[in-house]
């Protein structure tokens, strides 16, 4: 099969932020127990903190990492969790019916995040709680005053305020299943006095608004549209979620998914854009994509999991080779939207719907892993338009998909960086590719292929790499995930 790809700066989509290669840490199952922190385990440094899963973090180079939740959050109390650790009591956790023992905290995952060279972006609780309370949050997290929420930081050995930019205004407020769900009128007006009041505090933070937990919900669009009108000159960014379902329609149809990705990019930076016209404003809107996956494997498992306990094994969804190939395909329609989205976290960064599981004393990179690696390792610079040209194949709810699926970058250091998806289970694509109408040489291809979509990394299975491919030729094999740098 014969492919063409072609791309040029003059036609740039958009200045990569790194930070959509960020993540999300949340409550619930063992992404915290057992995955970020684990004093039991013979992995665990002088804080409890796991050395093997710090690594992978840092291998997966993540600039940001949303916490403490997703649904975790609409019900926490966040100074639970500070303070000396023999005098946190252990509380129920309405999202996920859990018991949180609430043994790591606010304090414990900033030292994690320094430890990973992370930043943090918190959420707050906007389910059972307010204004107050997000504004005592960011006392601790950011003020310098000599008041009581910044004087309870020093006490718990934190001089220094932690200087946290980025805050998220609650957790899919539009979803029946959030404790403390809210109208979209009650929650845009909820969040422009939040806003307000949190900005008084500390004008140098940056707001994300929640947007639709899906694009399938009865009220998407009018969500967006009724919160944006009660506080878009006060937030900065609007979340999108999205994760994909069961591959019911086939291994064709599941690797093209990531066109509803980019439809849905589409819609919400259409309502952005509206919602500024109506304001007459001058301020545009971008995109958080604080949430997304692949999440289907652990559904069976955990219907039948008992309430109440503490960091059971929930979600943890054992990836394959075409769940990788459409997180591939993800990333390049996130780069594609390089204009637009300037953050998004992987959901979730350990052991629940992850691309690390852990052992007691070791862990697993899952097959994810590696795209979510490629794209934070070498995609820096400017995305620029490709035309991507190659054979299609039908799928229902599809129509059209081709074979190919690519992106360009140009690198700060004046290298361009191609990721490519060839969807072709069978056949390799030979692709011609021009840049710039210049004769630039091709300086190095990594391919991570498979035939077996069902292909999964296991410590009794040998984990699948990335092979070096050199051949003269830029020949993307079947079922492959590619990286191609050119100079
Ligand atoms: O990531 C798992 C859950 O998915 C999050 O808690 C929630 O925000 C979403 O529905």
């Amino acid at each position: 099969m014969q492919g063409k790809l072609y791309a040029t700066d003059l036609f740039p989509i958009g200045q990569i932020d790194h930070r959509i290669n960020s993540s999300l840490a949340e409550h619930m199952g063992r992404s915290i127990y057992g995955g970020i922190y684990d004093p039991d385990s013979p992995q665990a440094d002088d804080s409890g903190l796991r050395k093997d899963v710090m690594a992978a973090v840092k291998e997966l180079n993540v600039p940001l990492v949303r916490y403490p939740g997703g649904n975790f959050v609409s019900s926490y109390h966040w100074e639970d969790g500070i303070g000396p650790r023999d005098q946190r009591q252990q509380k129920v956790d309405l999202a996920w019916q859990s018991v949180e023992s609430n043994q790591f905290g606010l304090d414990d995952f900033m030292d994690w995040t320094t430890k990973v060279d992370a930043e943090a972006m918190i959420a707050v609780n906007l389910g059972t709680r307010g204004i107050e309370d997000a504004c005592n949050l960011l006392e601790y997290c950011n003020l310098d005053t000599n008041t009581y929420w910044a004087n309870k930081r020093r006490e718990n050995g934190h001089p220094e305020p932690y200087h946290v930019k980025f805050w998220c205004l609650g957790n899919e407020m539009d979803a029946p299943w959030q404790i403390g769900h809210k109208t979209a009128h009650e929650y845009g007006q909820l969040v422009n006095e939040t806003a307000k009041a949190m900005r008084s505090l500390d004008p140098s933070i940056k707001i994300v608004v929640c947007g639709s937990s899906n694009e399938h919900t009865p009220t998407f669009g009018t969500w967006e549209s009724t919160v944006l009108n009660e506080c878009y000159d006060n937030v900065d960014y609007i979340s999108m979620h999205q994760y994909y379902e069961l591959p019911s329609k086939g291994t064709m149809h599941h690797v093209a998914k990531s066109i509803r990705m980019d439809q849905f990019i589409n819609s919400v930076v259409a309502l952005c854009d509206a919602a500024k016209a109506t304001k007459k404003s001058d301020k545009t809107l971008n995109i958080s994509f604080d949430e997304w996956n692949v999440w289907y494997h652990s559904n069976e498992h955990d219907a039948h999991l008992e309430p109440w306990q503490q960091a059971p094994h929930r979600l943890e969804d054992v990836y394959n080779f075409e769940d990788a190939l459409l997180v591939g395909s993800s990333l390049i329609t996130l780069l594609k939207h390089a204009d637009r989205v300037k953050i998004a976290c992987f959901a979730q960064l350990v052991n629940v719907i992850a691309p690390i599981l852990t052992t007691k004393d070791g862990l697993l990179k899952q097959t994810i892993f590696t795209p979510l690696r490629d794209v934070s390792k070498y995609a820096h610079g400017t995305a620029l338009r490709t035309s991507a040209q190659s054979p299609t194949y039908q799928v229902p709810e599809f129509g059209d998909v081709p074979y190919l699926d690519a992106v360009t970058v140009k690198n700060d250091d004046h290298h361009y960086t191609i990721f490519a998806v060839n969807r072709y289970q069978t056949e390799s694509l030979d692709l011609a590719v021009k840049l710039n109408n210049d004769q630039l040489q091709e300086t190095s291809h990594l391919s991570y292929s498979c035939t077996d979509p069902e292909f999964k990394n296991s410590p009794e299975q040998s984990v699948l790499e990335e092979t070096i491919q050199d051949d003269g030729q830029i020949i993307l094999k079947p079922f492959s995930w590619n990286v191609i740098t050119f100079t």
